[in-house]
């Protein structure tokens, strides 16, 4: 089984959006079953799976002090993916859900109090060492802002070649518990979505092909087995901050990829 957490320390940006959403496309593209666990204390995923007529995906309760047994437990039933919707904070909570994962997304509006408030969603996946990706969600199409946000977090991470735009069918349809795809499915909300699951399944193979089962692998606190030695610590880039280097929306959006404001910039800081 694969477990893919979306997570964000900022309100709003998406998280709950894209866990549905993706749970469903996952399902119908024949990537399940796959279970979808709700971390918030909000509780707004479950909320929409309650509404909801079809039971699939289906919704697993799942603790977060045993998150590890519970998605072993998911994983022998049967379950081929689990996509774990989080709180808007960074906590330790977080970080123990973020270790679960294969793949985190990190949902990102263009805006900039969104770009603030990723460094800090970063830094704790970076820490972790999980394979992540930002996906850019509540676009306004041809606005420069979106592709200036788009560049800026290049510089952080992969960025989702899909954007979701800013529109209201992706509000409306999770109102009794449905998705875009099954609401609206020609329309350009639900091919975005459809095409952003594309990706992320891919890039998810490609993440276990290249950095192993999350849940095989120790992380922080749990013991290695007796006699296995501890892997040796690796040099991972922190990210500080991330700077806006964009004056976008003011008529004269200037993008200054590498400046980086009497900071070290995070090529530098790989180097
Ligand atoms: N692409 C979009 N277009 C229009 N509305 C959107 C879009 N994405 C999300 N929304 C709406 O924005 C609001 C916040 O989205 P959502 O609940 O998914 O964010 P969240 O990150 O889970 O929030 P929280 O941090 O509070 O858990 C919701 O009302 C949702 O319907
Ligand atoms: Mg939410």
């Amino acid at each position: 089984m694969r477990v893919i957490v979306i997570a964000s320390q900022k309100g709003g940006s998406g998280k709950t959006t894209l866990s549905g959403h993706l749970a469903v496309q996952a399902e119908a593209a024949g990537a399940g079953p796959v279970a979808i666990i709700d971390t918030d204390p909000q509780g707004s995923l479950a909320e929409w799976w309650n509404a909801r007529q079809s039971t699939s995906p289906y919704f697993a309760r799942a603790t977060l002090d045993e998150l590890e047994e519970d998605l072993t437990a998911l994983a022998a039933l049967g379950t081929k993916l689990a996509i774990i919707d989080t709180p808007p904070a960074i906590t330790k909570a977080i970080q123990q859900v973020v270790h679960c994962a294969d793949m985190v997304i990190v949902p990102i509006r263009p805006s900039p109090h969104d770009l603030r408030a990723a460094a800090a969603t970063v830094e704790l996946v970076e820490d972790i060492e999980r394979p992540f990706v930002f996906v850019v969600n509540g676009a306004t199409a041809r606005a420069k802002i979106t592709g200036d946000t788009a560049v800026t977090l290049s510089q952080y991470g992969t960025v989702a070649p899909v954007t979701l735009h800013q529109r209201v069918d992706f509000a409306t349809s999770m109102i009794d518990g449905r998705t875009v795809m099954e609401t609206a499915p020609e329309s350009r909300s639900a091919t975005e979505m459809t095409q952003l699951w594309d990706y992320v399944g891919i890039k998810l193979d490609k993440a276990v092909q290249r950095h192993g089962r999350a849940l095989d692998t120790p992380g922080p606190g749990v013991p290695l087995a007796a006699g296995s030695e501890a892997p040796a610590p690796q040099a991972t880039p922190r990210v500080p901050h991330i700077p806006l280097n964009t004056t976008a929306g003011r008529g004269e959006g200037r993008l200054r990829p590498h400046t980086t404001f009497g900071r070290r910039s995070y090529e530098e800081g790989r180097a």
